[in-house]
């Protein structure tokens, strides 16, 4: 790998402390670091460098505890790593930066190599990136690479502003824009699934199957995020982003080379089929909800309009589930619905694709994909119980990871630093999803979108259970619906 310095925006916040400088410890206990490894930490905070370096071995003990045997290596880490302060708002900051940088690499022996990580309030990437590009610091004779983390826009204009501006500093091969979803170990197998198994692929079709099910169900409520979860909701937060990526992993035609401009492409095929709402439809394929009072695993839930930050007559979703079409032939009529929700009753990402039914059994066949927590397969088939004659019984094939799987942070920082960007999302998909996702935000800004109830510690809104009734299907494996399963006897 490239030597390089990896300058990290906004190393005093949240996600620093949480994910990437965790992941970024394992990378380096388990050598997947460059050598040598050089991280400039940039914050606003008057911070010396033991106090941060303390700060990050803090926030290691608590999010890397399954590596504590490994804490004796932690004195070299931290010494790969750099606490840089200054106001990313100044540009003369800048130009002292790069200054810091330039001599930096050439006292370590590193290549003009710079990633660079935007881990900071989305109004500040369009500056950053302009910045780093009038000081020079992005003219390097190395490569330049830039990671934006989500949210990328708030509406298709905000996204396309900020798409422009990032465009006039960086090119679009250079820039990574961050979806954690796509670093989940299950998502990645999702290409492979298909084209490495034609008993699969065989059957990825209108003709066998029936629907496809998104689920993304967590059981935390808003915590201290109100100020951007109560103008964003659940439609800018999951859906934009995560479910319709899931999405387009799920029906793409897998290309024969699986590089990113190929599987690019096959998701941007998807996305611009799929079927474009208008604002006055809306209110027939979408269900919006938020969460009320409840409980969750006996404790106490507050409803969302109480939470800390959220406005008393908030109309924020915290739920919305979705059935969107794809007019491609090999998905013709076969409804995918989209379903996430705040404060549910399980945290649980998975992918439930049903079959048709055959004639004898009145079971659907169903092939889940646990992204998280469980990490694996279900393979649910119908079966003439041994020794019962005549009598179909569900049986399931499972495939469950018990490996110490990396996290999406560790995979999608290892892929940026290799130049890798099959698992970034491209600038077209993320146009296209929220040129798909603008009706819904009008339609929910008018209130032409009933907003639902649903207790905190449930499966979210009735409705969301009426729109699949209307097609003649349930959300499958929702915990307290488990459908109970009596023996039918083959006709
Ligand atoms: C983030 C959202 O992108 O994904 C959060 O901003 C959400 O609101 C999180 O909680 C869910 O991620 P995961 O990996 O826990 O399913």
């Amino acid at each position: 790998m490239d030597t390089m310095t990896m300058l990290l925006f906004g190393a005093t916040g949240d996600l620093a402390a949480r994910k990437i400088f965790p992941a970024l410890f394992r990378m380096y206990l388990d050598r997947k670091l460059p050598q040598p490894f050089w991280v400039v930490a940039t914050g606003r905070r008057a911070w010396s460098q033991s106090r941060f370096r303390a700060h990050i071995e803090e926030s290691l003990r608590d999010f890397c505890q399954d590596r504590a045997g490994d804490f004796s290596r932690l004195p070299v880490f931290l010494q790969g790593i750099e606490y840089y302060e200054m106001d990313v708002r100044q540009p003369q900051a800048y130009l002292n930066l790069h200054h810091y940088v330039r001599s930096g690499e050439s006292e370590r022996r590193i290549g003009e190599n710079r990633l660079f990580y935007l881990s900071v309030s989305p109004e500040l990437f369009a500056g950053i990136a302009g910045n780093l590009h009038r000081s020079g610091l992005s003219q390097t004779s190395g490569w330049r690479r830039l990671m934006v983390e989500k949210p990328f826009g708030s509406d298709l204009a905000s996204a396309r502003d900020l798409n422009r501006k990032l465009g006039e500093a960086f090119a679009e091969e250079e820039i990574y824009r961050i979806d954690h979803y796509l670093g989940k170990p299950m998502v990645q197998s999702l290409g492979s699934l298909e084209s490495a198994n034609p008993i699969i692929h065989a059957i990825w079709n209108s003709r066998y199957i029936a629907n496809v099910q998104i689920t993304a169900s967590e059981t935390i409520g808003v915590e201290e995020r109100a100020a951007y979860y109560d103008h964003a909701g659940a439609i800018r937060d999951m859906v934009q982003n995560h479910l319709l990526q899931l999405a387009m992993l799920t029906a793409m035609h897998v290309p024969g080379r699986m590089t990113a401009e190929e599987i690019q492409a096959a998701k941007r095929n998807v996305m611009e089929a799929v079927r474009p709402l208008d604002k006055e439809d809306v209110r027939l394929h979408v269900v919006r909800g938020q969460y009320s009072e409840g409980s969750i695993d006996g404790t106490h839930a507050f409803a969302y309009r109480e939470e800390a930050g959220v406005a008393p007559m908030s109309m924020t979703d915290t739920f919305v589930a979705a059935r969107l079409f794809i007019d491609l032939p090999r998905w013709q009529g076969v409804p995918f619905y989209l379903r996430t929700g705040k404060r549910m009753k399980e945290k649980s990402t998975r992918i439930v694709v049903q079959c048709k039914p055959s004639e004898e059994a009145e079971l659907p066949n169903l092939m889940v994909i646990h992204v998280s927590p469980d990490q694996g397969m279900t393979l649910r088939l119908n079966l003439n119980g041994p020794g019962k004659p005549g009598q179909l019984e569900p049986v399931e094939l499972k495939y469950a990871n018990q490996e110490n799987l990396p996290e999406p942070y560790e995979l999608l920082l290892a892929e940026a630093m290799k130049g890798d960007r099959t698992h970034f999302a491209q600038w077209e998909e993320v146009e296209l999803a929220w040129r798909w996702v603008e009706p819904i935000l009008a339609a929910f800004a008018e209130n032409r979108v009933p907003l639902h109830d649903y207790p905190a510690g449930t499966n979210g809104p009735d409705a969301a259970y009426r729109l699949l009734e209307e097609d003649g299907f349930t959300w499958w494996l929702d915990p307290q619906d488990e459908p109970v399963y009596t023996p039918v006897h083959a006709r």
